[in-house]
């Protein structure tokens, strides 16, 4: 038996869609922090019976990716049926990249019930193959998952910048059109598909840049543009991709307010209704009060940067 621990991560450089070839291989270069405090804890063991199961949240499920990840992990390894419960301490399936952390814990995990050996960068790329955000969890810090090779890697550790994400929770309700299906949507009906996919380089060297020199305002310039053009492309796409509801909108706008008013702070927003507002660690409190004001808001979290995933039970 194992058990690992990871943790979601935000993208402040998104991917929006896959390469058309194997490999779950993002369109475009993209980078994220990793988050603390909210985490997936994931515990394999060999199973009772002659098939694999998986408990979310205490619930026994049937998860079509969790059965495709370990297909293709039995095609290089040979692995027992599995046991595997894993729990998520925040809304799952809900923009809050469960499936990120939820598959850097489980190879995680796997890896050291089943002594597979792997290292880090081996252990990223195969998270990458059950859900391409995952490869980010594995490493702490900020994260970039960059061509030719598309592995991910700490460009910054924890402490040469440690960002706050406030996290403005609006629904928890499980999302409509998932990341996989939603891509392919906007690959292949968004007019603005093409442009997004090719800025994204551009983005993402701004955003380097950004951290390296920990310029808090060029980093949030780039940061809400690049999650607006993506947005874009989902409103855009057919049929269309309205991941927001209200309180969405209406946090944007307080963050926007915060920031005019001397506030250092700027949102981010994934496949889901969820802001998550990253500012610094003088700035929390206020970014938290200021969101839980807004009608519709039902909580807030407040995340610091998060290590990589950790085996915790070996
Ligand atoms: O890799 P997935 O299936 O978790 O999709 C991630 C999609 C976004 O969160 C919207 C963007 C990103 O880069 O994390």
């Amino acid at each position: 038996m194992a058990t690992a621990t990871a943790h979601p991560n935000i993208a402040l450089v998104k991917y929006w869609g896959k390469q058309d070839k194997p490999g779950n291989l993002p369109v475009s270069p993209n980078l994220s922090i990793t988050l603390s405090e909210l985490t997936t804890t994931t515990t394999v063991s060999a199973a009772d019976g002659n098939q694999d199961a998986f408990w979310l949240n205490d619930v026994r499920v049937e998860d079509k990716k969790v059965d495709q990840f370990l297909v293709h992990l039995r095609e290089r390894f040979a692995i027992e049926n599995l046991q595997i419960q894993s729990s998520n301490n925040f809304p799952t399936s809900a923009g809050l990249a469960s499936s990120a952390s939820g598959f850097a814990a489980l190879i995680t995990a796997i890896n050291a019930h089943a002594d597979l050996g792997l290292n880090a960068v081996a252990l990223s790329e195969w998270a990458r193959v059950g859900s391409a955000s995952a490869a980010r969890s594995i490493f702490a810090g900020f994260v970039a998952l960059v061509p030719p090779l598309w592995r991910a890697q700490t460009i910054a550790p924890p402490d040469h910048w440690p960002l706050h994400t406030v996290v403005a929770v609006t629904s928890t309700a499980t999302k409509s059109v998932g990341s996989t299906e939603g891509m392919k949507r906007s690959r292949l009906t968004s007019p603005f598909y093409k442009t997004w996919a090719t800025s994204g380089s551009d983005d993402f060297a701004q955003a380097s840049d950004a951290i390296g020199q920990r310029d808090f305002d060029a980093l949030a310039q780039i940061a809400e543009h690049n999650c607006l053009k993506m947005h874009a492309v989902m409103l855009t796409s057919q049929p269309a991709l309205a991941y927001w509801n209200s309180a969405t909108v209406a946090c944007m706008e307080v963050i926007r307010q915060l920031r005019a008013a001397g506030t250092p702070v700027f949102f981010t927003i994934d496949a889901g209704p969820q802001v998550k507002a990253i500012c610094l660690k003088q700035s929390v409190a206020t970014v938290e009060q200021a969101l839980q004001d807004v009608a519709g808001v039902q909580r807030t979290m407040s995340c610091g940067m998060g290590p990589g995933a950790q085996v915790t039970v070996p």
